[in-house]
């Protein structure tokens, strides 16, 4: 069955006008992830679901819409805390500095920011009253980006199906949690700026460049991990939490990305993002798009 027609039977379940009103749980990834998941939110309560958003007092983006019910937790973080890190993630994407600078810099940005997350999950899933309102609302589905995995953890938790909406996630996350097939000689790996036709020292960089992010993977990760662990009460790895998802909803498509291999629940909404689309100005087109597609030496 291919992933068409497994899109196309959920729809269905979803849309037909015989299927009740389901209790959808949203736990959201802060920034422009929560613009494009308010979309789908959007859509689901005009399909007459329910849902139920989790967002800690502080954060950014996420902020009470009719087409939604808001549930907020405190956090120990600060909203300059939260405003400065935040902010730091965008400026490095766009400075013009060698590779080993990005790299460094995004490093530093990620533990920066993984930090701030770590400690609103923690929050989190230690907000007992929270946490016992929640599993007593009996919710149908926790719908996440799992690229902040507390909403993977909250799923497990609260043994609830979940479903991954997502633009991507780091150190093949992904692959790994739905055991998929991801061969170093053409599927280009992340920051190393290869394409899907390498020759023989950038496949080399390619399989050394992931080696790299693994460890501060580990540091952004392993808490999650920990947390989910101490809440099942018993061994609970990554791979494990990547892997109860049912379905993963890739923001994405082959027009943006490389082609690579996929399994039967990965499924490409990439025009979702263009849900709210603006004519480009000019200037945009004129200067903004040739830098971002521009392949930067090394
Ligand atoms: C990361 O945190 C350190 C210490 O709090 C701070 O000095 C640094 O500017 C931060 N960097 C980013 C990119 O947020
Ligand atoms: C949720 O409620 C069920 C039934 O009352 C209970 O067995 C389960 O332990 C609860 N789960 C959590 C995480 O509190």
């Amino acid at each position: 069955m291919g992933p068409q027609v497994l899109a196309g039977l959920l729809l269905c379940l979803c849309a037909g006008p015989w299927a009740e009103g389901g209790k959808v749980l949203v736990v959201p990834m802060e920034g422009s992830h929560w613009l494009s998941m308010r979309e789908a939110v959007r859509e689901l309560h005009a399909r007459g679901h329910h849902a139920v958003v989790l967002s800690p007092e502080v954060n950014m983006h996420v902020k009470p819409e009719d087409f939604f019910t808001t549930e907020t937790y405190a956090t120990p973080n600060t909203q300059d805390e939260f405003d400065y890190v935040m902010m730091g993630q965008v400026h490095v994407l766009f400075e013009r500095v060698n590779f080993l600078k990005m790299f460094w810099n995004t490093m530093v940005g990620l533990k920066n920011a993984s930090l701030i997350f770590q400690r609103s999950c923690e929050a989190l899933l230690s907000h007992k009253d929270l946490i016992r309102r929640l599993n007593a609302s009996s919710f149908d589905v926790v719908l996440t980006d799992p690229v902040y995995p507390c909403g993977a953890v909250l799923a497990k938790y609260l043994s609830l199906p979940a479903v991954f909406f997502l633009r991507g996630i780091p150190c093949d996350f992904d692959v790994e949690g739905t055991a998929c097939p991801n061969p170093f000689s053409y599927v280009p790996r992340l920051l190393t700026r290869n394409s899907d036709h390498m020759t023989f020292l950038q496949r080399v960089k390619n399989m050394l460049y992931p080696l790299a992010l693994k460890y501060i993977c580990h540091a952004s990760y392993t808490p999650y991990q920990r947390m989910a662990s101490e809440l099942l009460q018993r061994e609970v790895s990554l791979v494990e939490v990547f892997s109860s998802a049912s379905v993963w909803l890739f923001r994405g498509d082959f027009v943006m990305d490389y082609p690579r291999p996929v399994m039967p629940n990965m499924v490409f909404i990439g025009g979702i993002n263009c849900a709210n689309r603006k004519p480009l100005s000019q200037v945009c087109i004129g200067a903004f798009i040739p830098s971002m597609f521009q392949v930067r030496p090394i």
